[in-house]
């Protein structure tokens, strides 16, 4: 029994380290110490052995098994760290991962954000107003009566009971003076809507930023330098700037401001950016009206107002020919920003 036992230990442990797969380590545990394998077998011929050989015996059969049990999970490890390595040959797991892609801010997002800072350095507030205005708002409070041509110019969308979407953030400066008294400093960006034919330049929803200075002895000049300070900012010093009387119902003077920067490609064209002027005394009465009160006094307050376009701005800016591009959501136009 003893001489069977060992040539049972080699005939095992030769078929275990020289077995190619795990099938074949299976195989061998099943011959070899599996429930109906060769040592159980051999085990029954224990009650045969004398009681003197039996602990001996018994012991080397525990040996024996103990011996081939570990080396078939020896083998069973070595073969899946060999799959290991095979399965990760050529990889080299050191090389970075692929970095997850972030988003970006809309362009017009970017802009917008960018002049709110610079206005908010000269003490500029953020004012909002609703899109769904009422006719008061949009052109009566802004001296733009029924009759007025210049409400033909903004023609917008109705909705049945009357009201309509603002076709100027302007509206907001009439909501921010019934509100409150002045002193007032407030810019207000936010969506415009008009009935406009969509073409390269018009969109029927867009993006404006309206400003607004009422104080006591606010003049032209003040005018000047906030406009003149805030689109140097954004467009380097080198900027120059035609203010070319116009007209505007609501402020009196009024102009267009036209500028030049090297910024702007070749540099050498003026461009209509932004319309502004001295909020007409008109505007007031009608505050003071709407109020109940005398606290807009003509006679004691001035004020500046102004008001751009961001989409036009964003466009000169980044030489974008189409406006519809800011809208599209094309990956392809978005990522360059
Ligand atoms: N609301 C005008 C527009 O949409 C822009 C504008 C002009 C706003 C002059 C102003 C202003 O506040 O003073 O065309």
């Amino acid at each position: 029994m003893d001489q069977q036992l060992e040539q049972l230990r080699i005939e095992a442990l030769a078929a275990i380290a020289t077995a190619a797969d795990e099938t074949a380590v299976e195989q061998a545990r099943i011959k070899f110490v599996g429930q109906s394998g060769e040592l159980t077998a051999l085990s029954k011929g224990m009650k045969d052995v004398s009681k003197d050989d039996k602990p001996r015996i018994g012991k080397l059969l525990n040996d024996v098994r103990t011996a081939v049990t570990a080396a078939l999970d020896e083998r069973k490890g070595a073969l899946l760290a060999d799959a290991d390595a095979a399965a990760f040959a050529g990889v080299d797991v050191s090389l970075p991962g692929t970095a997850p892609r972030l988003g970006s801010l809309h362009p017009i997002t970017q802009l917008q954000d960018r002049a709110v800072q610079i206005f908010r350095r000269m003490g500029f507030a953020l004012a909002d107003g609703p899109d769904i205005e009422d006719e008061w708002h949009c052109f009566d409070a802004l001296n733009t009566p029924a009759d007025h041509p210049a409400r033909n110019e903004q023609d917008t969308f109705y909705l049945p009971d009357g009201r309509l979407l603002r076709t100027h953030t302007s509206t907001i400066q009439i909501r921010t003076m019934e509100s409150s008294a002045p002193p007032i400093r407030i810019i207000a960006p936010g969506a415009a809507y008009r009935r406009d034919e969509v073409d390269a330049t018009h969109l029927a929803q867009f993006n404006q930023m309206e400003g607004l200075y009422v104080a006591e002895g606010v003049s032209v000049a003040d005018l000047k330098g906030t406009l003149e300070f805030f689109f140097r900012e954004l467009f380097g010093n080198d900027a120059q700037f035609r203010f070319r009387p116009h007209f505007f119902p609501f402020t009196e003077p009024s102009f267009e401001v036209d500028i030049k920067a090297a910024a702007f490609g070749g540099g050498d064209k003026w461009l209509e950016i932004a319309g502004c002027g001295m909020v007409d005394p008109a505007v007031f009465e009608s505050i003071n009206t709407k109020r109940g009160d005398a606290a807009y006094d003509p006679e004691k307050y001035t004020g500046f107002a102004f008001g751009f376009g961001l989409d036009r701005l964003a466009m000169i800016m980044s030489g974008t020919p189409d406006i519809r591009y800011f809208t599209q959501n094309d990956q392809r136009f978005l990522a360059q920003f």
